[in-house]
């Protein structure tokens, strides 16, 4: 049975069915679960969080407190109930850039162990959590709507060894920010983020010495690694609820190549569907550009340039342009040169023009050091200076770099 408590009541040994409140405000990653140790029990009283559903099948109930009991029993329509209590409002005004960063970070951290749970689950040959994976496409959907560049740049960020989890949840905001360039409706952004979140779940299933591997892999682990999409296709079909269509569909299609020359189907063209071409995309991009044991991530800029060379064949031509309108020719983070010689990096795009972003100048390379870092948009009317060209970060001593376009300390590097 289930039973809305007060928080003061709970004990160890309950059964968390559902915390009351949204998602972000929990100060668990997880939706429900067997709440044992007494450091989680101080977590949950030190939250903002002030009741809870646990199930009395699953673990204890509750005992000696009368009013309590009482107050449970008042709860006649459970299940609608409880129903009501998970869907929570939605945030979806539009908010500035900087703003937004510091909701995304929480996001970015939330996801991440939702992500790591999932992908542990699936190696242990378990359902995927569908409310789970729900919960974490809608936050991110809604952050994607305030503002669409703050999450997809900060999910680029990634340390070497979470890059599997990361990189789904990367893969997510960029399929949702790619969905809004292209006018999708909010049901089939919410299927294109669910997608983005799953495409790669089918390398739970491969060999982690192949999936962790430091290098370049042999002809032999690459033919095992090419078995992750229809592996996560297997994966997503045994889930504990159906995820939508469009989910299965990219995660089977994600690395088809409009040429014909990609796997596992080698689809041609008209046959790839407009999501499974979305998944290529956003894959590619988030794949180059984010740092990995045996090589460091390509600069924003770069990658968008290196990927219009290989547009052609590989990606549809009307989805990778709605990719650079909606991410700009030099994403944020992008290092760029101004034709004043000073150095600067992206930190948001204009209204304006593709080409003239918003940039934090803090280089002189007149002068050779570092100067006051300022901020100019590049689009404003009496604006002269203008971006002569992209610069390899990895050619300049700027260790700070993604903290001076973040603002937020600890994602230096
Ligand atoms: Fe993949
Ligand atoms: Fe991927």
């Amino acid at each position: 049975m289930l039973k809305k408590i007060k928080v003061e009541h709970v004990v160890p040994g309950m059964y968390i069915q559902e915390l009351c409140g949204s998602w972000m405000e929990h100060p668990f990653w997880r939706t429900h679960f067997l709440l044992n140790d007494p450091k989680e029990l101080d977590t949950l009283r030190n939250s903002s969080i002030r009741e809870v559903w646990i199930d009395t099948a699953k673990g204890r109930d509750l005992e000696g407190a009368g009013e309590a009991v009482m107050e449970a029993e008042r709860e006649a329509q459970v299940q609608a109930s409880l129903q009501a209590a998970a869907a929570v409002e939605r945030h979806q005004e539009p908010v500035s850039t900087a703003e937004e960063l510091q909701r995304a970070a929480t996001i970015c951290q939330k996801s991440r162990h939702a992500m790591t749970s999932i992908f542990g689950e699936a190696r242990m040959g378990r359902a995927v959590d569908t409310e789970l994976a729900r919960k974490v496409v809608e936050e991110i959907t809604d952050s994607v709507t305030r503002n669409s560049r703050a999450l997809v740049s900060l999910a680029r960020l990634k340390n070497a060894d979470d890059y599997t989890y990361m990189h789904s949840v990367a893969v997510c905001a960029l399929m949702v920010a790619l969905g809004r360039e292209l006018g999708l409706e909010e049901a089939e952004l919410m299927a294109a983020g669910e997608a983005g979140l799953m495409h790669d779940i089918g390398k739970a299933a491969m060999p982690l010495e192949v999936l962790n591997k430091p290098g370049k892999l042999t002809d032999e682990e690459f033919a095992v690694m090419k078995r992750h999409p229809g592996e996560g296709y297997r994966i997503l079909q045994a889930a504990d609820e159906a995820l939508h269509p469009i989910t299965l569909d990219v995660c089977l299609h994600h690395h088809e190549k409009v040429d014909g020359s990609g796997y596992p189907e080698g689809l041609t063209d008209e046959q790839i569907s407009l999501f499974a071409k979305m998944g290529a995309v956003c894959d590619v991009y988030d794949a180059i550009t984010s740092n990995r044991p045996y090589k460091n991530g390509w600069d924003p800029g770069e990658s968008i340039r290196k990927m219009a060379e290989w547009a052609d064949g590989h990606f549809d031509t009307k989805v990778f342009h709605a990719f650079v309108k909606s991410l700009g020719i030099y994403p944020v983070g992008s290092l760029v040169r101004m034709a004043s010689g000073r150095i600067g990096v992206v930190v948001d795009q204009s209204d304006g023009s593709l080409l003239k972003p918003v940039v934090k100048i803090f280089y002189s390379t007149s002068s050779g050091c570092r100067i006051p870092p300022r901020i100019v948009d590049l689009s404003a009317p009496h604006h002269q200076d203008a971006i002569a060209g992209r610069e390899d970060p990895a050619a300049w001593p700027f260790p700070d770099l993604d903290e001076l376009w973040s603002g937020l300390p600890g994602h230096a590097g």
